[in-house]
């Protein structure tokens, strides 16, 4: 049985973990293939707001077991807060339902402390600050850590030392940064280690042998198509890639395997950190998008806190994910968030200084000078979140929907109109 792959299909914050979540329900395996703790997948159960970094978001789902893929940077002590939190919600991992690539790379403290310091510098990105871009530099340049050492905590502790003495010569000459302790944190990461080590093994072993036996596995992406390294708005990207590609490297699948692709959008756009954003609003209407921080899903960032910028929807960048990921299908997020607007803008081209421009520009200092070219549609004020069919949403949200999927030129089959688990409709 083949692999179901979901993306995020904008900048992130789609509302991925919900979509994997609903999902997981009728899947073996959840695995994760890009990123790191930079992630923040909200999934809300009666009431109760879980958020993931690093954990897959099928940890919620009986009988699914979790896979943190290879093309997964992991930071270990995050990682073991992460679990302990979640066990103390009534939700424990063990070995037997959460599996950590070997060949998974280390996020190290000195990758951390390179982060924040490159962030306080004019070359800042708005990053997430955890250490993502430096930690897949160091796998790229072959020098770095892989999970699979830390089935040696000697041998880790040592690496952890000799890491972070060198990245202490970075941080002095380079930032004027003191030093980080290197003997306490190979301690502390060794004793981590140790903790972590039942749970890597040769995860695309078993991925493989699932494939063989039919189960069925969803592929749960990180960040999203204009975040992706190679694919998105660069330089303001994270370092992996979060477009269909980075499933088969990142997991070790092959692509015959894949037979359904979810690009996940939200029904407006938000962005947090740095990089050219074409339908940002600011004033009244950014403020009304993005909510003023009293609901758990206020557009403010699951990881860092950060207020989420906000726009328009973008249907010229949502087209190129598409392009990019072969999606399937969309699943459409915060619908509710829309209601009670009189009309609703939808970006059907870019100006870029008097032409017009259909296809997403790669460059970014391109983008970055295109202005938006709106179409209205009416907007609708009856209450969205009751509904649990199609058709029991207003006439004009159905028609926003299908005005999203013919420029899309892909099927909405998922319709999100609030956060819990039963405000889903499925076409
Ligand atoms: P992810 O990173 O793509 O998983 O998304 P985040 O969790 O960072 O951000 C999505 C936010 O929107 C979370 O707070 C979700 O609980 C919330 N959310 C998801 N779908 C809906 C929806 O349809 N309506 C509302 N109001 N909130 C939603
Ligand atoms: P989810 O999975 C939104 C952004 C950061 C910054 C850029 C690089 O929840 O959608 P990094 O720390 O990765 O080096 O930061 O990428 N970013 C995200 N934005 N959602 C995320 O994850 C993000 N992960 C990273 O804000 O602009
Ligand atoms: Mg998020």
């Amino acid at each position: 049985m083949p692999i179901t792959v979901l993306l995020g299909a904008q900048w992130g914050d789609e509302g991925k973990g919900r979509i994997t979540d609903a999902l997981a329900e009728s899947a073996d395996i959840v695995a994760r293939f890009n990123g790191g703790d930079n992630a923040g997948h909200t999934i809300t159960i009666n009431g109760a707001v879980f958020k993931l970094h690093l954990l897959p978001s099928g940890v919620f789902r009986p009988g699914c077991l979790n896979i943190i893929g290879n093309g997964v940077v992991i930071n270990p002590v995050n990682f073991l807060k992460e679990c302990d939190a979640l066990a103390a919600g009534g939700f424990p991992i063990t070995p037997d339902n959460l599996q950590i690539s070997e060949a998974a790379h280390v996020i190290l403290p000195g990758h951390v402390a390179l982060d924040a310091a490159r962030e306080s510098t004019h070359g800042g990105l708005g990053t997430t600050r955890r250490g993502i871009g430096f930690a897949y530099s160091d796998k790229a340049a072959r020098i770095g850590l892989r999970a699979g050492l830390m089935r040696r905590p000697d041998q880790f502790a040592q690496a952890v030392r000799a890491h972070t003495q060198r990245v202490n010569q970075i941080l002095a000459r380079d930032y004027g940064c003191p030093s980080l302790d290197a003997d306490a944190l190979a301690e502390q990461y060794a004793h981590a280690a140790q903790r972590i080590a039942p749970y890597v093994t040769n995860t695309a072993r078993t991925l493989h042998r699932a494939l063989a036996e039919g189960k069925r596995i969803l592929a749960e992406g990180a960040q999203a198509a204009l975040l992706d390294i190679d694919h998105g708005t660069y330089p303001f990207v994270t370092s992996s890639n979060a477009t269909v590609g980075g499933v088969l490297t990142g997991l070790g699948v092959p692509a015959q395997a894949i037979d359904r692709v979810v690009g996940t959008a939200k029904a407006f756009c938000t962005r947090v950190g740095d990089g050219p954003f074409v339908t940002e609003l600011d004033g009244e209407l950014a403020l009304r998008l993005r909510g003023s921080g009293a609901n758990p899903w206020d557009e403010y960032g699951a990881t860092t806190g950060r207020p989420r910028r906000v726009g328009w929807f973008d249907a010229v960048a949502l087209r190129y994910a598409a392009q990019i990921n072969g999606f399937t299908e969309l699943a459409l997020t915060k619908l509710d968030i829309l209601t009670g607007l009189d009309q609703v803008l939808i970006c059907i081209a870019y100006d870029h200084h008097g032409e017009r421009l259909t296809d997403f520009p790669q460059d970014s200092a391109v983008l970055a000078e295109c202005r938006p070219i709106y179409e209205a549609l009416p907007g609708w004020s009856e209450d969205v979140r009751q509904a649990r069919c199609f058709d029991a949403l207003p006439a004009a949200a159905r028609a926003y929907i299908a005005r999203i999927e013919a420029l899309a030129n892909v099927p909405v089959t998922m319709v999100s109109v609030g956060p819990e688990r039963d405000q889903l409709i499925r076409r």
